[in-house]
């Protein structure tokens, strides 16, 4: 993918109303962005999508939704607040500040930068004769453990005791609600909690558009098992499956731009005892586009029951007198990272037999943003109100997203509705309303596909039926 898709894509994204940046009219917020009302429908569509797939089609999983504010003993437990740091560098002549294993990752590859001890990264940036990207300096400090996560003060008093974090994960959401999980929902291991939820990480150097935000989403399961009845191997290879399914067949990412990619052991995170990523070959080169899967073992929940006090054993419903600490897979998605390899996966220039150029986002329906474009062939007010009757008869009768346009040329409207990725239009004409035989027979309708641009004349039942509108 070449690395101007990226500068297209983002004009394309602000041009169209799917991502612009964020506090944009003030001068902006350096790499804040905002959904825009096309980009919202597209994200909740990849929520939505998520949901069903692993909360409403599997009966061993439910769902949470848990406060982003937790109590700092959480975070304690977890180890973030020990470990949760990346290696941060300084630029002794301009005291610009980077991520030395990001300035590394160019000379020496993602996965030997990414099990550099934190001694090793100044030593390292010099042997490299790694530049500071600001000012061209080659003298860098010593690298110092930076925590990412965002600090605050809940209440009135900004003193210690007031101190909270913005969570840095989903995933601790659902371990400190497990023993309410297990007491109310009746579910026997193995069994999954989902939730989909914002997430904060104090990044040094975010950019790439949305793959590094501060503030940013994720949807996650944490999958508990019985070590000794569920062999992890096996499951961590299903939920690999599982998780490359879902990018692939639900989102519709062309898995030629996908990879599977085992974490180094030196490179797990401080819970992990395996983890695959599954990455996307962005135009900026390969990144992690979500964890397919991470075997947590049980060192959550261990930890929260030693920090909390709180019993979070589980009994065995067969043998009540055995009582485990389940061990956990998990399957992590940045719900921001998926849209953005959804676009950049989508987004195609295509020559058209005139010699124009169309740009048009292959988006997969279920992620499209509007389902089906109305497009009265003309302002003539009767057939506007004949085009505004279907509108209504499929707003009314299904569940789709409809846009109905009226501005500008046909093609025009053709050409908008590539470029946001509808998979069909419908033209009412002068043959719908019976005034001219030539565009087609009285109450038939024109439907274009946005991939092959063949138009295909319909009677407006048969469209209703193939839309299944009801009513
Ligand atoms: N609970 C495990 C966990 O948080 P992670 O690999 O650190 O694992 C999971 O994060 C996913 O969250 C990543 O694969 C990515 O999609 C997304 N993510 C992480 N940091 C991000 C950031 N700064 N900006 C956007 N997405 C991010």
């Amino acid at each position: 993918m070449p690395a101007s898709t990226l500068d297209s894509l983002v004009s394309l994204c602000k041009r169209r109303g799917f991502i612009f940046p964020g506090s944009e009219i003030y001068g902006g917020l350096a790499n804040t962005w905002d959904y825009g009302p096309l980009g919202a429908e597209l994200k909740n569509r990849v929520k939505r999508e998520w949901w069903k797939t692993f909360i409403h089609k599997r009966p061993d999983m439910v769902g949470l939704d848990a406060s982003i504010l937790m109590n700092k003993k959480v975070w304690e437990a977890s180890g973030h607040i020990s470990a949760f740091s990346d290696p941060l560098v300084e630029c002794k002549k301009c005291k610009q500040r980077f991520r030395g294993d990001k300035l590394l990752e160019p000379k020496i590859g993602v996965e030997a930068a990414a099990i550099l001890k934190l001694e090793q990264v100044q030593k390292m940036l010099q042997a490299e004769k790694i530049s500071c990207p600001s000012c061209g300096s080659k003298d860098w400090t010593e690298a110092k453990k930076f925590n990412l996560m965002f600090k605050t003060h809940q209440g009135v008093i900004e003193d210690a005791a007031a101190l909270v974090y913005l969570r840095p994960e989903t995933a601790q959401g659902i371990f400190v609600n497990f023993k309410g999980i297990v007491d109310t929902m009746r579910k026997r291991l193995p069994f999954g909690v989902g939730q989909i939820g914002k997430a904060f990480r104090n990044e040094i150097t975010p950019g790439n558009f949305t793959f590094r935000t501060r503030e940013f989403e994720q949807m996650e399961i944490e999958y508990f098992f019985d070590p000794e009845r569920t062999e992890w191997k096996k499951l961590f290879e299903e939920w690999k499956k599982q998780s490359w399914s879902f990018i692939t067949d639900v989102i519709g990412i062309d898995a030629k731009h996908l990879r599977l990619r085992d974490h180094e052991k030196d490179e797990l995170s401080h819970y992990s005892k395996g983890t695959t990523d599954i990455e996307f070959q962005f135009p900026f080169g390969w990144g992690e586009l979500c964890a397919a899967v991470a075997y947590r073992t049980d060192f959550d929940l261990t930890k929260h029951e030693e920090v909390s006090g709180q019993d979070l054993h589980y009994t065995d419903p067969d043998d009540p007198t055995r009582k485990i600490i389940p061990h956990v897979m998990e399957p992590s998605f940045g719900t921001d990272r998926i849209v953005l390899a959804a676009l950049l996966d989508a987004y195609t220039e295509e020559k058209l037999p005139n010699d124009e150029t169309r740009v048009v986002m292959k988006l997969h329906p279920n992620i499209a943003p509007i389902d089906i474009a109305i497009l009265p062939l003309s302002k003539k007010e009767h057939l506007i109100n004949k085009a505004q009757e279907l509108y209504k008869k499929i707003v009314q009768g299904t569940d789709l997203v409809v846009d109905f346009d009226i501005t500008g040329s046909i093609g025009k409207r053709y050409r908008r509705q590539d470029e946001i990725g509808t998979p069909k239009c419908i033209t009412v004409d002068f043959g719908t309303l019976g005034e001219d035989d030539k565009q087609g027979a009285k109450d038939t309708v024109t439907i274009r596909d946005r991939d092959t641009l063949i138009q295909e004349r319909l009677t407006i039942a048969e469209l209703a039926s193939k839309l299944k509108v009801a009513g």
